[in-house]
């Protein structure tokens, strides 16, 4: 009889890691190996780009420095300075509204008309939902969208290699919605657009917000496919 060696360690298939990854919105304050982000930050930059550019620009901070980021975000929204967000053309607000019935509502459990709550729920974005690490992500303000979508690529890479890891990840632009803040607790060059941050940790399996999962279009209503 023979027996199976081992797993060195733990893989999943393609399938089952893209499956995996979803928002993070409460996390463990147990810190990450600095070796697992440096091989997902490694994996990242094998993205494609336009002209191999590889416009992405991303300030990575755990302890005293997220800390810090969180702090001064946390102290900035709420002394009632709105971020600054582009807002929804109406034709896309639905999306919105439902993701926040499902977020607030059956997420977190809070009534419709309970604005305190709500507001206190909207505060976790600043503080990156109490995530260990904290990632902006920036981009040069002279490239284009263009660009912009090679930045995407290198961010899915990198939450999908997140995720293979088991670790848990929230990209948001609430954070990017104060810029100065940011520019200037991490001292980023003006010639660099702050577009988001991430949230990355380890997931709070007890909360409910954690479970849930965001509904998708059908292929066929995002996608023309002509054959003849
Ligand atoms: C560019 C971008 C910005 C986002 N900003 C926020 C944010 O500010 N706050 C938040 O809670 N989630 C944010 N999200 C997470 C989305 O709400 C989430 O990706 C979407 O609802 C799909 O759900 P899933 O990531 O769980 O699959 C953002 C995602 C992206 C890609």
């Amino acid at each position: 009889m023979t027996t199976s060696p081992a797993p060195i360690m733990h893989l999943t298939t393609f399938d089952e890691t893209v499956l995996a990854r979803h928002s993070t919105r409460r996390f463990l304050p147990n810190p990450i190996p600095k070796g697992v982000l440096r091989h997902a930050l490694t994996l990242a930059t094998h993205a494609p780009s336009n002209s191999n550019i590889q416009p992405w620009r991303l300030y990575l901070l755990s302890g005293a420095a997220a800390d810090r980021l969180k702090e001064r975000l946390v102290a900035e929204a709420s002394s009632g300075m709105e971020p600054i967000i582009p807002s929804l053309p109406d034709e896309f607000k639905h999306f919105r509204s439902e993701l926040g019935k499902q977020v607030y509502g059956q997420g977190l459990g809070i009534a419709h008309d309970d604005t305190e709550a709500r507001r206190a729920a909207v505060l976790r974005n600043f503080d990156f939902f109490g995530a260990p690490t904290a990632a902006v992500v920036c981009m040069n303000k002279t490239l284009s969208r263009v660009d912009a979508l090679s930045v995407g690529m290198y961010l899915q890479t990198f939450l999908l290699s997140l995720t293979q890891a088991q670790i848990g990840s929230c990209v948001e632009v609430s954070v990017a919605g104060y810029p100065d803040v940011i520019r200037n607790c991490l001292n980023i060059p003006e010639e660099l657009d702050i577009i988001c941050g991430i949230a990355i940790g380890y997931e709070d399996e007890s909360m409910g917000v954690n479970r849930l999962r965001s509904k998708r279009s059908s292929v066929e209503e995002t996608t023309v496919i002509l054959e003849d």
